[in-house]
C-alpha cells in the first residue's frame, strides 16, 4: 500500500508537519508495509499553471520541473493525505500552484478523454488544515471546492476534511485532543481505504 503525503505549509517542524507525522505514525503502526512518500511543497517548488492550453492537445504539462514525478506519485497512491496552513481563508500559494498544475490531469480526463491517472483502481484523499485564528465566519467555504474537484481530477475519493482553528497561540502538536484525533484519523483513514478496496 502507497501513500502520498503532501505537506502544504512552507514551514517545516511546525503544525501541519507535526500533524501529518502523527497520522503517518498511525497508518504505519497499523500497517507495517507501507509504503510512505512525504514531500514538502517548500522543496518542490511546483511553478504556476501558465494557461498554455498545450495539454488540451497533448497529454501531459509542457513546464519541466517536479510535477511530472508528482503526477506518477498521484496515479500509484492508494491514499493522499494532503495539508495546508489556511491563507486568506484558502490554502497555501505553494498548494495552490501544484493543484493548477493539475489543469493537464483534468485535461486529459475532460478533453482528451483520456485519464493520465489510472480510474479502475481505488485512492483516498483526506485534507488536514489549520488556521491561526479561532473564529472563521467562512469556515472552509473557500477551501472544499478547491480540494472537491483536485480530487475528482485524480480519480481519487474525497473522504473528508480536518479543521484546526487558533493554531498561532495554542501550536495543534501542543493539544493532546487534537494529536489524539490524528491517530484515530490514521486508523479511520486506513479502515476507510480497505473497505474502499474491498479488504475488509
Ligand atoms: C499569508 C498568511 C495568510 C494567513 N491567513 C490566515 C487566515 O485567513 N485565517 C487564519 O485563521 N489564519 C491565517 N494565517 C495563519 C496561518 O493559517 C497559521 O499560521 C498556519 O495555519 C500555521 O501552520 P504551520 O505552522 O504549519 O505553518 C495566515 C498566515 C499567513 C502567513
Amino acid at each position: 500500500m502507497k501513500v502520498l503525503a503532501i505537506m502544504g505549509s512552507p514551514r517545516k517542524g511546525k503544525n501541519n508537519d507535526m500533524l501529518l507525522d502523527t497520522i503517518l505514525n498511525s497508518i504505519k503502526q497499523q500497517e507495517a508495509s507501507v509504503e510512505i512518500t512525504k514531500l514538502y511543497v517548500s522543496d518542490l517548488a511546483i511553478a504556476p499553471c501558465l494557461a498554455c492550453d498545450a495539454c488540451t492537445r497533448r497529454a501531459g504539462c509542457v513546464q519541466k520541473d517536479g510535477m511530472a514525478e508528482l503526477y506518477q506519485h498521484f496515479d500509484s497512491a492508494d491514499i493522499i493525505l494532503m495539508t495546508s496552513p489556511m491563507y486568506f481563508n484558502s490554502i497555501s500559494g505553494q498548494l495552490k500552484a501544484i493543484i493548477d498544475r493539475n489543469q493537464a490531469i483534468w485535461s486529459s480526463k475532460y478533453v482528451l478523454k483520456q485519464s493520465l491517472i489510472d480510474k479502475s483502481k481505488p485512492r483516498v484523499g483526506y485534507f488536514i488544515i489549520t488556521a491561526g485564528a479561532e473564529e472563521h465566519p467562512y469556515g472552509l467555504q473557500a477551501v472544499t471546492p478547491i480540494l472537491d474537484l483536485f480530487f475528482k481530477s485524480i480519480n481519487t475519493v474525497y473522504m473528508d476534511n480536518y479543521f484546526v482553528n487558533g493554531v498561532d497561540e495554542r501550536p495543534a502538536f501542543q493539544r493532546a485532543e487534537v494529536l489524539q484525533d490524528m491517530e484515530g484519523l490514521g486508523r479511520e483513514i486506513l479502515n476507510y481505504y480497505r473497505r474502499l478496496a474491498g479488504w475488509l
